[in-house]
């Protein structure tokens, strides 16, 4: 038997060879030439002249072993349905999407952006772009019209598809609606809209000739069968917009061959998933684990996929456990956020189901701390195991891989780097490495392994200079993440470098926020900093300066124009950024170069203390600062 430590050895030390073996997990219409091009540093190629298609090896390549097993169960406690597919139907609906898009001129490398709720089409569209060689960007749902329309303006699609609305905790959220709006403000809209109808909408309107009704698209193609587009390995498979410092999100770009592989790898290796077997990932199609955990990943293994479209208390904090009773779910896949959310419930809506089948809880997305850690491996009675990962790398950085060995769990801590994954813990200021104990930079040494991103949609320069730009002397990806090691080799992370916050798991730049903040006619400047949530990991908290200041002399009006402002963040971001409060002062603390001091304010909304301040511009906004936070 291998030692993780072998594995991980042999996957740094003999790259091409320990790949070119993951790689016999997925098909190739044509092998690949060469495993690993690295001429252009740090722009990595893998697989190279190999040609495949992820829809290909996520459903054609099962249909003669398990046509009939079910490929994906879809569950809405929002409205109710329930509804499977097996790998040969799901193959049927794909084809009909993909025949649709195509009748819309829709090939290979057109975008088509998808903005839809957890519905069975979402899938079908996603996986049909696979098919054709387009590339998809899913868009949260959670984004507003303004977000979206960025995300348009920046991929530029032909098509998009959506749907009439999607439905949480109940309440009708107007999909199209927000679609229209985002085409209204961008500047590069698509020619066409598919709308699969719902009827959550009934109030919802069309635009003549750019708007098409899905249902009736696919009638028109019930029997297609549209043949694969085998694809360069490296050519784009998906576009998935992140945050970042910056206000304006970079477009992640995914190849085919590598991802494939990587998933591939990944789901024997560390979920230990088995063809035949099902997988429930808890996230949403418009997130990184949505894409690789929901869509590619299960299905590339062969196994049964579950889309729920709900939460996790809703009919009650019983409703997870229930899925993976009736649906003999082997594997799961959570964010820390949703283990705390049912912590406050009774555990006995666990102990109620019979989860014989369960193998592994997964969690990744955010910091888990230690007490969910140990509530939730208690009341499951199963491991739990923590992974570190983002939506560049698109599968797991740091993990236990228990398919090559089961090594010990340490509460708080997503264990050891995974194979592939050079990882470095790289001091600050000088980019030496650092000892075990000690806080540093959580950094890759290039070349990224398969399935990590080819680069920033349309800009390779910013990828170059985002990611390896953080250390002068040394060429490495940065995480933007501190960590540390301890003497056993495990890691920990400990949050941000950079101004990227966690809320919930959701991942926003504190630059959008203050930017959609700004917004508001009257609003002359603000910060916006993350602090501690005990349920959500973070919240943003907003600092803001009026442009007129009347309105704030009473207590209503302050409040009134709190509410405006966290209005105009919904109606520009979204209502995952709208800010937990916001504080009215006059001043902002800035250093005498004009740079607003977000640690500092940070430190203070914390309650800890806001460390050196000898470059600030005036100590008095400080004190407005320390003033707000104490009324
Ligand atoms: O800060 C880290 C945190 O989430 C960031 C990546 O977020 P996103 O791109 O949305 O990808 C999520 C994919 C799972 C990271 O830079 N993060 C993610 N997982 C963990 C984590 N922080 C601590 N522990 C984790 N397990």
């Amino acid at each position: 038997m291998t030692t993780y430590r072998e594995f991980h050895r042999r996957s740094i030390e003999d790259k091409e060879g320990f790949w070119a073996e993951q790689a016999k997990l997925v098909h190739w219409e044509r092998p690949p030439v060469k495993v690993l091009d690295y001429r252009r540093p740090p722009f990595a190629r893998w697989f190279v002249g190999g040609e495949t298609n992820l829809c290909y090896n996520a459903l054609d390549r099962h249909l003669g072993a398990r046509g009939d097993q079910k490929a994906l169960v879809y569950i809405s406690t929002e409205t109710g349905e329930e509804k499977s597919f097996s790998y040969r139907e799901l193959h049927l609906e794909v084809q009909r999407a993909a025949a649709m898009m195509r009748s819309l001129g829709v090939g290979k490398g057109d975008r088509v952006v998808v903005y839809m709720p957890m519905i069975p089409e979402a899938a079908f569209v996603i996986l049909a772009c696979a098919r054709i060689g387009a590339i998809h960007s899913v868009v949260f749902g959670g984004f507003a019209a303004a977000s979206l329309a960025a995300r348009i303006d920046d991929a530029r699609p032909k098509l998009m598809v959506t749907a009439d609305g999607g439905s949480r905790m109940g309440k009708v959220v107007t999909y199209k609606a927000l679609v229209d709006e985002s085409i209204r403000l961008a500047k590069h809209p698509p020619g066409k809209v598919v709308i699969f109808r719902r009827g959550l909408d009934p109030s919802m309107k069309t635009v003549a000739r750019r708007d098409l009704d899905y249902a009736e698209l696919r009638a028109n193609h019930m029997n297609a069968q549209v043949p694969l587009t085998w694809l360069e390995s490296n050519e784009p498979s998906y576009i998935l917009y992140t945050s970042g410092t910056t206000g304006r999100p970079k477009g992640v770009q995914r190849d085919v061959g590598g991802y494939a592989v990587a998933l591939a790898a990944s789901m024997k290796h560390i979920y230990c998933g088995g063809a035949g077997e099902t997988m429930f990932t808890t996230s949403d199609i418009g997130w990184v684990v949505g894409h690789s955990y929901i869509i590619y990943g299960p299905l590339i293994a062969g196994m049964t996929t579950v889309l729920y479209e709900g939460v996790p208390i809703r009919p009650d904090a019983g409703i997870w456990w229930k899925i993976v009773q009736d649906h003999k779910v082997n594997v799961m896949f959570s964010a820390p956020t949703a283990i705390r959310v049912l912590k406050k419930h009774d555990p006995a809506f666990l102990r109620k189901y019979d989860l014989g089948s369960l193998k592994h809880l997964f969690l990744a997305g955010e910091p888990l701390d230690e007490p969910t850690h140990a509530w939730i491996a208690e009341a499951l009675g199963k491991p739990v195991i923590d992974h570190y990962w983002q939506t560049e790398t698109g599968w797991a950085i740091l993990s236990s891989v228990p398919g090559v060995e089961k090594t010990p769990i340490k509460l708080g801590s997503p264990s050891f780097p995974a194979y592939g994954y050079d990882l470095k813990l790289l001091r600050e200021a000088d980019a030496a490495e650092a000892a075990t104990g000690e806080k540093a930079v959580v950094a890759i040494a290039p070349p990224l392994p398969p399935g990590c991103m080819s680069t920033v949609w349309g800009d390779d320069e910013r990828f170059v200079k985002t990611y390896f730009g953080t250390f002068r002397n040394k060429q490495v990806y940065s995480t933007f993440d501190w960590g540390i090691r301890d003497a056993d080799g495990y890691y920990f992370i400990l949050g941000r470098t950079d101004d990227v916050i966690n809320v919930a798991g959701h991942r926003l730049g504190t630059r959008e926020i203050e930017e959609a903040v700004n917004m508001h006619s009257n609003i002359a400047e603000c910060a916006v900093v993350g602090v501690a949530d005990s349920l959500k990991g973070q919240m943003p908290l907003a600092f803001a300066v009026a442009k007129d200041a009347t309105r704030l002399n009473s207590a209503e009006g302050r409040k009134a124009l709190e509410r405006e402002v966290m209005e105009t963040v919904d109606k520009q971001l979204g209502a995952i950024g709208r800010p937990k409060a916001i504080h009215f002062v006059t001043l902002l603390p800035k250093t005498r170069s004009g740079k607003t001091l977000r640690r500092s304010i940070q430190a203070l909304a914390e309650g800890r203390d806001p460390g050196d301040l000898t470059t600030i511009e005036d100590p008095a906004a400080l004190e407005q600062i320390r003033n707000a936070l104490s009324t």
